[in-house]
Parts: C-alpha cells; structure tokens; sequence
C-alpha cells in the first residue's frame, strides 16, 4: 500500500510540476497575448459546440507545451516561443465568425489567415515558425497545406485533440448556452450551413 500511495503522490507531483512549467511558459512568451483584449472576447465566443475559443485555444497551447516537453526529453528541442504565440493566436482569427464569413467552409479555410492578421497586431516581431503554425494550423483537414515546421505539426496535432475535448468536455468556464448548442448541432448537420440573413 506504501509503494501505491508513493507512486500516486510522484505523479501528483509530476503533473503540477508541469502544470507549472505550462504556466510559466506561457507568461514568458505570451502575456501579451493573454491580456489582449481579443483573448478576453476569445472566451465569450462558443466554439465546437460546447466550448469557447478562449477555452480551446487554452486546451492547445497546454497540449502543444506538454508535447514539446516530452519530445525534449528524447533529446529533440523545440521553439516553445514560437509555440505558445503559435498556439495562442491560432484561432483568434475567428473572432466574430457570424459576422465575418458566409459560410462555414469559408470559415475553415480563412480563419488561419484573419488569425495571422490579429497575431501580427499582438506580437511585436512574429517569427516565421509561428506565422507557419497559425497559417497551417487547420492541416490536414480544410485544405490546408501541411506545416512547414516540427512546431506547426505539434500544434496541429494539439489542435485536433482539443477539439474532440471540446466536443466531449465543453466548457469549464461556463454551462454551455442550450439554444446555441441546439443551433449549431443544426447547423453542422446541414452541408451547405448558410449565414441567416
Ligand atoms: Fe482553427
Ligand atoms: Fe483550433
């Protein structure tokens, strides 16, 4: 029973130590971002049904993080600033989604430019690793050309797994709004979703 409970304390430990690790990381190299007014907006705006950007974008840079982390443990390094302004301004293009695009196919394939456009507003010298990551970030699904980087993969893979968890877990924040939940599960169900005029 000792040796149970030992083991259960070392992870416990282990997890907060990369949850700090996570946060520190994130301050460092994204505080601006995450004071930005956009960021803010980011968490009133459902995304994936149950969730919202904020929140998404959030369950990205930390799975993008704890990524890096491993493969920095088998001796491959990654730009973890590129990563988390990546990450971070990933989807803040689609800030405004109802307004802005006709479509949600016009959605998919233009967000990751109109979020470079807000990514360039919100960081002072944007890397080319990170201009790759928001760019390609919807690969492989919308079209988008693969990633040019390790970075924009990790993130792109990040950013499939947080999707599903926004879709199974929803938000943290905040019960799921009911009559925009129904709507969009309606809408997703329809091909060819149009903007209600
Ligand atoms: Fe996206
Ligand atoms: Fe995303």
């Amino acid at each position: 029973m000792k040796i149970v409970s030992a083991g259960k304390a070392r992870i416990r430990e282990l997890r907060k130590k990369k949850k700090d690790k996570i946060r520190n990381d994130l301050e460092a190299y994204g505080s601006e971002i995450l004071n930005s007014d956009e960021m803010r907006e980011a968490f009133g705006q459902t995304h994936h049904t149950r969730s919202t950007v904020g929140e998404h974008t959030q369950r990205v840079a930390e799975k993008s993080l704890a990524i890096c982390y491993a493969l920095d443990r088998l001796h491959i390094r990654t730009d973890i600033p590129a990563v988390v302004t990546g990450s971070l301004c990933h989807d803040l293009g689609i800030l405004g989604r109802d307004e802005k695009y006709e479509s949600e196919r016009e959605c998919y394939r233009h967000h990751p430019v109109d979020s470079l456009e807000v990514a360039r507003k919100l960081v002072d010298i944007l890397p080319d690793k990170t201009r790759d990551i928001i760019e390609h970030h919807m690969w492989p699904t919308a079209g988008s050309k693969a990633p040019g980087s390790l970075e924009g993969i990790i993130v792109s893979a990040a950013d499939k797994a947080a999707a599903v968890e926004d879709f199974i877990r929803g938000s943290k924040v905040k019960p799921a709004d009911l009559k925009t939940t129904v709507r969009t599960i309606a809408e997703r169900s329809s091909l060819s979703w149009k903007k209600k005029k």
